[in-house]
């Protein structure tokens, strides 16, 4: 289990980005629920952290493709790559990343 954040540090709507082990990982908040996914669009391979979070969705600023942070289905072109998530666990107020299960 590795600390992602604290979350006061998260506001509705709000994500902050953290380096793990060599992954670029954005966590954050939203629709009241935590998320963790990597800074990564399957699109073209760009940070998507310079997108924006309305609702559930995170929209890339490259060529606008629109994922779900919590299912990482793209929902703005069905077919295409989903965005890759990783479980977490909320405890006494901290996000930690737990071990990806295959
Ligand atoms: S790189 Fe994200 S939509 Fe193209």
């Amino acid at each position: 289990m590795k600390l992602l954040a604290s979350t006061a540090e998260l506001s509705e709507g709000g994500f902050k980005t953290k380096t793990l082990d060599g992954l670029e990982i954005i966590v954050g908040k939203a629709d009241g629920r935590y998320f963790a996914i990597q800074d990564l669009c399957p699109h073209a391979y760009v940070n998507i952290s310079y997108g924006h979070i309305e609702g559930c969705a995170i929209t890339c600023p490259w060529h606008g493709f629109t994922y779900d942070v919590h299912s990482g289905e793209c929902v703005s072109w069905a077919g295409t790559d989903g965005l890759n998530r990783f479980p977490i666990e909320v405890k006494d107020g901290d996000i930690y990343m737990l071990e990806k299960q295959d």
